[in-house]
Parts: C-alpha cells; sequence; structure tokens
C-alpha cells in the first residue's frame, strides 16, 4: 500500500490542527470554543518545557492519586485549583464589582447547608476555648442604605484550627457556624472565636507538590461569610485578621487588601475582641 500524501497525520508541529480537526460540526459552539483553546495551550506548554515520558508519567499518577483521594468529605481536584490561583482566577473573572462593593473570595470545602438562624448576637461557639469575639457590622447597597433581609452564613475554625465538620464526635455539630438575618437597620452582630490561622488538608497529593515547590500549606486566619439579599450579587467571602503572618503567603491565594479587618482587644468587654466589618452589595443585573 502507498501513503497518500494528501492526509495530514499528527506531527508535532501540526499536532494543534490534528487534534482540533477533528472536532465534529455539530459540537456545542462555548465547547468547541474553550477545548480548542485548551489543546493549544496545552500543546504549547508541552513544547515550551519539551516534556519528558517520565515527566509526563509523573504527572499521570499525580493526577491518578488526586482523584482516589476524592471522597464525599474531600475533593483534592479542587484543592488543587485553590493552590494553583485556579479557584481565585475564576472566581475574580465572575465576579468583578464596582469599587466600594464588597469583594469576593474563595469559598473554601468546609461550607455546611442547613445551619441554624439565630437571633442577633448569639454566640455561635458551642464549645471548646479560643478567645472570644465580637462580630459586628452593616449591611448596605452601593448608596450607603442599610439593607433589611440579607441573610449572613458565617463560619470558622476552632482555637486549634480545625472546622466541625473535620473533627466530628470531637467538635459539636455546627460549632462555629450560624446563619443571621439583618432587619431594618442592616447591622448584624454574633460572637464567636477570633479565628487563627491553619493548614489546607495536606496529607495527600496537593500537600506533597506544596512541598515539593517549597510551599507552605498554611491559611491566614479567617472568618467566612457568605451574604446574599434577592436582587444583589450574593458575596462569598472572608474577613482576615489584620497582622496575621500569613497574609501575604495563603496557600490558597484568598487575601484582598479589602478584606483584611480590625480585630481590637476589648478592654472588660463581654468578649476579648471586637471585629468591625461593614458589606456593601451590588445590585444584581438585571434578568
Ligand atoms: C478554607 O478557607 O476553608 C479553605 C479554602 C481553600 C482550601 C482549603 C480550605
Ligand atoms: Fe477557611
Amino acid at each position: 500500500m502507498t501513503a497518500d500524501a494528501a492526509i495530514d497525520y499528527f506531527t508535532e508541529s501540526r499536532s494543534v490542527e490534528a487534534v482540533n480537526g477533528r472536532m465534529g460540526d455539530g459540537t456545542d459552539p462555548r465547547l468547541a470554543h474553550v477545548m480548542s483553546r485548551l489543546v493549544t495551550h496545552l500543546h504549547a506548554f508541552i513544547k515550551d518545557v519539551e516534556l519528558t515520558q517520565a515527566e509526563w508519567a509523573t504527572a499521570i499518577d499525580f493526577l491518578t492519586r488526586t482523584g482516589q483521594m476524592c471522597d464525599g468529605n474531600r475533593q483534592e481536584y479542587i484543592l488543587l485549583s485553590d493552590v494553583l490561583g485556579v479557584s481565585m482566577l475564576v472566581d475574580a473573572i465572575n465576579n468583578r464589582r464596582p469599587t466600594g462593593a464588597t469583594e469576593n473570595t474563595v469559598l473554601g470545602p468546609f461550607h455546611v447547608d442547613g445551619v441554624p438562624e439565630y437571633p442577633m448576637g448569639t454566640n455561635i461557639t458551642l464549645a471548646g476555648a479560643g478567645e472570644t469575639c465580637l462580630f459586628e457590622g452593616t449591611v448596605t447597597d452601593l448608596d450607603g442604605t442599610p439593607l433589611e433581609g440579607v441573610r449572613i452564613d458565617v463560619w470558622s475554625d476552632n482555637e486549634d484550627g480545625f472546622y466541625d465538620v473535620q473533627q466530628p464526635g470531637v467538635q459539636p455539630l455546627h460549632n462555629n457556624r450560624g446563619v443571621f438575618v439583618t432587619g431594618p437597620d442592616g447591622r448584624y452582630r454574633f460572637r464567636g472565636i477570633k479565628p487563627v490561622s491553619y493548614p489546607i488538608p495536606d496529607d495527600g497529593p496537593v500537600g506533597q507538590m506544596l512541598g515539593h515547590l517549597g510551599r507552605h500549606p498554611y491559611r491566614p486566619a479567617h472568618m467566612h461569610f457568605i451574604v446574599s439579599r434577592e436582587g444583589f450579587e450574593t458575596v462569598v467571602t472572608h474577613t482576615f485578621v489584620a497582622g496575621d503572618d500569613y497574609l501575604t503567603s495563603d496557600a490558597v491565594f484568598g487575601v484582598k487588601q479589602s478584606l483584611i479587618a480590625p480585630f481590637k482587644p476589648v478592654a472588660g468587654g463581654e468578649t476579648q475582641w471586637r471585629s468591625t466589618f461593614d458589606f456593601v452589595l451590588n445590585k444584581a443585573a438585571a434578568a
């Protein structure tokens, strides 16, 4: 049989065209665009670094172990996305807001649905030690008008740096979690503990990768917030403890200057610390 010179087989120089040329005519346009750009950048990367067979095998093994680490409670791929800055980049692209509106940051894996709604002022620390802290502030729109009926869903680690879901049977269910809804004054107020810095789960392939790259797994201390009201963009964010050692080296790149909150010692008060932070919501685009 003679070779047909007219057929463009896969070669190093036309690898991208060979793969993208296989796309069917009926492919969803967005999928076709995303996949063809992915192939273009992936092949360019492999050519740029001249990936060796051994490195390719290492990458396949890493991705396999990353998948094997995943179960209902552990999502190692999201962790990988987080430490590579991908989660924060996707979040930034999808949550561009006007100056003055509260910025988003990474959700993280420890949010829980179905947490009780409490009256303002409730202590969400159900057990354990820790330095007590009052969290308070106002939720307004961009014009400064206080917003009523805003749902504020909060969660933090305990004094040892663990979320309740990481220590079932050790911490009570919903320890350091709560939901609050603002009244006409737009104000929120609850008690908890001053969060502490903690390492992201680093006993899997992502932790090993950080080790190989000379990176630590720590996140600076923070309180998580989801602030939502109909007609406004939902803010998924944290407030970070000002002065924390890891503010400039967060393992998942979640810190933004505007989210660093004061934590002030309170002399003779109900709590040892007080952190004030005001949220500003941006109107949602009309449907
Ligand atoms: C967190 O803040 O809870 C978190 C975020 C990303 C990865 C791991 C934990
Ligand atoms: Fe966290």
